[in-house]
């Protein structure tokens, strides 16, 4: 008999402060009493995969596991960022922001200083370590670390910077400096999750609601399972798929005879127009569209589960969206889709998809926890067999809602 892989809780967040300021007061001897702890939670999106950046509207929530930042203002201009997760610090001068550099952490940093620079002269700089919680990649961990340097790169400027306007710097850092031309889910969803509510966001209006656990609803927890395979969005074909949905809309847009847009997207497109229309565009640009009106459907009929308490419902219709993902936006890796179509058949689990983009990172499901321990084994029976090279490097998290990203304050 085989014995289950462990699945992975959140470490006691108070030991990993201590390590983290242990650490900077290595090399901060200025005043105790300006560190300072971002708290920025990885985030969930169980509907709404994909569409985000076509202004559909989605859903997310936040989860107990943090990109945690312990920081301290620095008065000569320098940013210096360690991370207990890699090798090398990132260190530069406010007024000299190095370049993007393929493949570095260090790359999000730089992004987030230029974000606020352009709108904000930034006369501190800060010196920082910080670590996460879980492998990095598939739970939105790069709108995570941008938070968290806004987060203190702002509260070292004494600059009171409302959410809302977070949203558009991290959108600002990943667009202009990074190249990834994603949507708002990722940033919207940790800076806003209210632990035990589901997160509902339309993209278009950037109007966000919060739907609560029904009391009723059947326990369940979320479980991560970390495919071993880590790969920045960016050189995937995240950008092509969001061209793709782009083309889509410019296409139907100009068959029902509405004047070119600049920035077409499939929002700005009426099911009833795809209905008619969807068949004139080519095989592949219908299905990247069959996705995104599917999701939206998905998305309405989910929240109505949700918001009724029936997580059986809404677990089906994520199973749903994992295979639209999987059939019509063609997104999935060979290994996420492996974990996908184990825990699709494992009993205990309500709903499966793919984390986050679906290129690499993780595979999530909403399950049962008394099944948990069944489940970790189905995965371990099934996916080092199929992905031999994986068989070292992925592990399962069991994680429960928690709520959106803060500031800390570190008290001697
Ligand atoms: C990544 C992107 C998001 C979103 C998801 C897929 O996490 O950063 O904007 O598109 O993929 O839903």
């Amino acid at each position: 008999m085989t014995k289950a892989p462990a699945i992975y809780v959140a470490r006691p967040e108070a030991v990993r402060i201590d390590g983290l300021v242990e650490r900077l007061r290595q090399q901060y001897t200025g005043d105790l009493a300006a560190i300072r702890i971002a708290k920025v939670p990885l985030r969930i999106s169980p509907l709404g995969a994909h569409i985000d950046h076509q202004l559909g509207n989605v859903t997310g929530m936040a989860v107990d596991r943090a990109i945690l930042l312990a920081f301290a203002p620095t008065d000569d201009g320098t940013v210096h960022v360690e991370s207990r997760d890699f090798a090398h610090s990132t260190t530069f001068q406010l007024n000299a922001v190095p370049p993007y550099r393929k493949g570095e952490w260090g790359n999000y940093l730089r992004g987030a200083v230029l974000a606020l620079q352009h709108s904000y002269a930034l006369p501190q700089g800060l010196i920082g370590v910080m670590d996460s919680d879980m492998p990095i990649g598939g739970l939105s961990s790069s709108a995570a670390v941008t938070i968290a340097y806004l987060l203190a790169l702002e509260s070292v400027n004494d600059l009171t910077i409302p959410p809302e306007e977070n949203i558009t710097l991290v959108t600002r850092t990943e667009h202009d400096y990074i190249g990834l031309n994603n949507g708002i889910l990722d940033q919207t969803s940790i800076l806003f999750s209210e632990r035990n509510y589901l997160t509902l966001i339309d993209c278009e209006t950037i109007q966000i609601e919060k739907a609560p656990i029904h009391p009723e609803t059947h326990d369940f927890a979320i479980l991560a399972v970390y495919s071993g395979v880590t790969q920045a969005l960016v050189g995937t074909g995240y950008n092509n798929r969001v061209a793709e949905c782009q083309e889509a809309a410019r296409q139907l847009l100009q068959q029902s005879g509405q004047p070119d847009q600049a920035n077409p997207r499939l929002r700005k497109v009426s099911p009833e127009l795809f209905a008619e229309q969807g068949h004139q565009l080519p095989a592949l640009l219908q299905r990247r569209a069959r996705h995104f009106f599917g999701e939206m459907a998905r998305v309405a009929q989910g929240v109505a589960a949700w918001r009724a308490g029936d997580i059986a419902r809404f677990g089906e219709l994520m199973t749903e969206s994992g295979a639209s993902s999987i059939d019509n936006y063609e997104c999935g890796s060979p290994q996420l889709i492996t974990l996908y179509q184990i825990l699709r058949e494992t009993p205990g689990v309500y709903g499966t998809r793919f984390s986050g983009a679906g290129f690499r990172g993780s595979c999530l499901a909403l399950i049962d926890p008394a099944a948990s321990e069944q489940i970790a084994e189905a995965i371990h029976r099934h996916y080092p067999q199929t992905h031999p090279a994986e068989a070292d490097h992925y592990s399962l998290h069991l994680c429960q809602p928690a709520s959106k990203a803060s500031l800390l304050d570190w008290r001697t």
